[in-house]
């Protein structure tokens, strides 16, 4: 994933996708971000290494402003790269609560068209606008909680399957595109802490996650980040669409 090649990664204003932007930079990438904020490390990253960096500002959460990015993403695509890369890493875990307190059908819809729609419209831009005859891969990031039932995820273990399932489509149409549907594994993000501040009372695992803390069991977004993109640019990479980062002896 050096030169020439071109990546798109959403949610990288903090978090994994930071570090996948980062990394990506650093190796020589045109990187392209879409969130709503963007993040002063990677300008100062970028104009260090003279790496091309477009962030893109968009609340994808919100189903016109996910039309409005797939545009913009579409017109800043360059079209002479020899590899493409999307990373489609946002996401929330929001709202956490038993399924029989889902009554807030705002909350539920913002979570699909970040963790699902967005996905969709976004990926539906890049394989339009990169060039069919360069290597294309996609990740979409996952959870275990899409392929194991978590009372107090409905709604976020709901949005994962549909995205795994989603990918598995993606697959089947696209068979030159490599594509998976990747969990990473707990990573020390501030999804995490937000998993952390939880009520037990609406997430009745709470103590499991405060366990895995206390005992320094988190993965950091930076080896997280590196594992995957060197899985990512293996050959192997696509082989399993459903797949855990956990599957692979990767050093970081
Ligand atoms: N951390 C874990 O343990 C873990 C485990 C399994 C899977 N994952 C998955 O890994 C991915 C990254 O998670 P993370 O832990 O890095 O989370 P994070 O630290 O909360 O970062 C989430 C990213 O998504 C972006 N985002 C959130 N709402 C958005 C919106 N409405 N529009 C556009 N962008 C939005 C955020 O940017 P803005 O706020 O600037 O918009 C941020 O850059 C997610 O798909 C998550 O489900 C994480």
């Amino acid at each position: 994933m050096s030169e020439s090649t071109v990546a798109i990664v959403t949610g990288a204003s903090r978090g994994l996708g930071e570090a996948f932007a980062e990394q990506l930079l650093d190796a020589g990438a045109s990187v392209i971000t879409l969130a709503r904020n963007s993040n002063p490390r990677l300008a100062e990253l970028a104009s260090a290494k003279g790496a091309r960096l477009q962030q893109l500002q968009a609340d994808l959460s919100q189903t016109s402003s996910i039309e409005s990015a797939a545009g913009l993403l579409s017109a800043a695509l360059p079209t002479d790269a020899s590899r493409y890369l999307l990373i489609n890493n946002a996401g929330t875990v929001d709202p956490i609560c038993l399924a029989d307190g889902l009554f807030d059908a705002d909350s539920i819809e913002r979570a699909f068209n970040l963790n699902v729609v967005a996905v969709m419209v976004v990926t539906a831009a890049f394989l339009r606008s990169a060039p069919k005859a360069a290597d294309r891969r996609i990740v979409n990031i996952s959870s275990g909680a899409g392929r194991k039932p978590t009372a107090g995820w409905p709604v976020y273990c709901a949005t994962k399957a549909a995205l795994d399932h989603y990918t598995r489509v993606l697959a089947e149409e696209n068979p030159d595109l490599r594509v998976a549907s990747l969990a990473p594994g707990v990573v020390d993000t501030a999804m995490q802490e937000r998993i952390r501040g939880t009520d037990r009372r609406h997430f009745p695992d709470l103590d499991r996650f405060l366990q895995l803390h206390e005992q320094g069991q988190l993965a950091s977004p930076q080896s997280i980040a590196s594992r995957i993109l060197q899985h990512v640019a293996s050959d192997r990479y696509g082989h399993e669409i459903l797949d855990d980062i956990r599957n692979y002896d990767i050093p970081s």
